[in-house]
């Protein structure tokens, strides 16, 4: 199973992801416009565009090295901050939303994930900032005024392996929140190609670019970003497509790589349906996985555990012998736990766990799971061509 090897200092600092969805390409800036109101969120944002004076270059070929390996990292401030009561943050108000996971920008990152394949990274400060907007926004310009590094929670230990770094983020006072340069600090970017994806208020992408063009070495190869209007961010899938396309990452490429993958060997794919939608998962070719197979279908009743994973009971065990003894879990992949015998499909990421059998991993629709609290009926069964 191809995956980051990441360090994770604490277990409190769960990373999120699930989500998606689409429209509009923003690339602009207006320094005047204040992103602290709600309402001032309301309006268009300016046409202004400051990507252009940015040296950004070419494509990816995807076609001659399908087996680039992508790393999608992601700051956002939901799984940077601390919401003690989920239930009492006000949806409709735009910057109370930004607290819940999945942040708008976990959202591009998943949909960037969908089509690339490429391994998802929270950037998670060991700090968390407040859950109150001020509160936050007061400590975000006390960074950037001392320009701070924030020190970080979550680690890359094999960063060499990656090539291709989509580096998203929130334009957080006209410029990256500070944790993003720690992360670029931490990190040898030469001769990485960067890529940036960007979510905003009324402000645009300001000095985003510039300021990790800058921090990033000469050899770094920045590529075109994506900028996102937050009130856009949930209608935006088909322009992170769209951008995602013209960088050289067609459809092809997720496409070519699972078929590798599926030459070398007998994985199968399985449906788990939910309201009539399609979450698609890969079962990996092993003792438990063909044994939960051979018991499709099943409509299995799915809870939520701790705002980590849903979780069934089978009506049967599945054999764990020569299974391994347990596995770091990240998001999208579907487990047996087998001291208890559940089931267990991850929407956030979580910690090494023993008794934890990886028996597939999440292709598709993971974001159909995201804020699934209350319990939920679904039926589990095999793909059909
Ligand atoms: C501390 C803070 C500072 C912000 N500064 C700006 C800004 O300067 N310009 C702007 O357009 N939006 C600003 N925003 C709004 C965010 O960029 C926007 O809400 C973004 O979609 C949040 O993404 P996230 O959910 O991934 O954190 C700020 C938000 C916060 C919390």
């Amino acid at each position: 199973m191809k995956k980051p090897t990441i360090i994770f200092l604490s277990i409190c600092f769960l990373f999120t992801l699930t989500s998606c969805a689409g429209q509009e390409n923003t690339v602009q800036q207006s320094e005047s416009e204040s992103f602290i109101s709600a309402e001032n969120e309301a309006e268009e944002p300016s046409s202004d565009n400051n990507i252009d004076s940015i040296a950004i270059d070419a494509t990816v070929d995807t076609e001659e090295d399908s087996s680039s390996h992508i790393l999608i990292a992601y700051f956002t401030w939901a799984d940077n901050t601390v919401v003690d009561d989920p239930e009492s943050v006000d949806t409709d108000a735009t910057t109370s939303a930004s607290v819940l996971v999945p942040g708008n920008a976990a959202k591009l990152a998943c949909w960037i994930q969908e089509r690339t394949g490429g391994e998802l990274f929270s950037i998670v400060v060991t700090e968390p900032y407040s859950s109150d907007y001020d509160e936050c926004l007061e400590r975000a310009a006390e960074e950037k005024a001392e320009n701070a590094r924030p020190e970080l929670a979550t680690h890359i230990e094999n960063m060499e392996d990656y090539d291709i770094v989509f580096l998203g983020f929130p334009n957080w006072w006209y410029t990256v929140p500070m944790a993003i340069h720690s992360f670029i600090e931490e990190y040898d970017f030469s001769g990485k190609t960067v890529i940036p994806f960007v979510t905003h208020g009324t402000g645009g992408l300001a000095a985003t670019i510039q300021d990790i063009t800058a921090a990033l070495p000469d050899s770094t190869e920045i590529l075109e970003p994506i900028g996102i209007y937050r009130p856009e961010v949930d209608e935006a899938q088909s322009a992170v497509n769209a951008w995602l396309d013209e960088l050289g990452f067609s459809d092809k490429t997720a496409e070519t790589a699972n078929t590798e993958e599926a030459s070398e060997n007998t994985d199968k794919s399985i449906l788990l349906i939910v309201d009539g939608q399609e979450i698609a998962i890969t079962l990996y070719d092993t003792p438990a996985a063909n044994a939960l197979y051979d018991m499709l279908p099943l409509e299995l009743t799915f809870e939520d555990f701790n705002h980590i994973e849903n979780i069934i009971y089978l009506p049967e065990e599945l054999p764990t012998e020569g299974e391994p003894d347990g596995c770091d879990p990240d998001i999208g992949d579907f487990c047996l736990y087998e001291p208890w015998g559940n089931l267990s499909i991850f929407y956030q990421d979580f910690r090494e766990s023993n008794g934890l059998i990886p028996l597939g991993h999440i292709e598709s629709g993971i974001e159909i799971l995201s804020g699934m609290t209350d319990d939920f009926t679904a039926i589990l069964e095999k793909q059909t061509e």
